[in-house]
């Protein structure tokens, strides 16, 4: 299991909740409710971001460098979703918050669609077979589901 193929697996549930997020928000009757309808997003992608940085990111350094270059874009786009987050969690108006959302939406998105189509493929021509499913295999452990080896497989 390739660090990359679980990665994947992770963005085709957030398209999931993207989704819903994008037209929930359009109906909530509140800066309170939008704040926590986005929490759980939130959450999740904070998590998600934290995976490829440690993960990832960290074993592509040494081939693709670190402070220039897509890796310093896709660290920086992981800040900048937080930090649209946490303006969210300032938010006064229900307008604001909704853009917020928006916003966030976006950039997610772009960034989800960037690694796909960049990263993760620059990842699997450099990084090799056993450094992809080592990465896996630590990616199971800190998720805390079991990895295939644990089947015999
Ligand atoms: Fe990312
Ligand atoms: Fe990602």
């Amino acid at each position: 299991m390739r660090i990359t193929d679980v990665l994947l697996g992770e963005h085709g549930v957030f398209y999931a909740q993207f989704d819903y997020l994008q037209h929930a928000v359009r109906s909530a009757g509140n800066v309170a409710e939008v704040q926590s309808l986005a929490g759980m997003l939130d959450a999740a992608l904070a998590s998600h971001a934290a995976m490829e940085n440690s993960l990832l990111f960290s074993a592509l350094e040494p081939h693709l460098g670190a402070q220039s270059g897509p890796l310093s874009v896709m660290r920086w786009e992981h800040d900048e979703i937080e930090r649209i987050f946490n303006q969210l969690a300032q938010a006064r108006s229900l307008k604001e918050a909704q853009q917020l959302v928006a916003d966030v939406l976006q950039v997610a998105r772009a960034h989800f669609v960037k690694e796909e189509q960049m990263l993760f493929p620059a990842a699997e021509r450099t990084l090799g077979a056993a450094t992809l499913a080592d990465l896996g295999t630590r990616w199971a452990a800190q998720r805390g589901v079991i990895p295939e080896a644990a089947y015999g497989l």
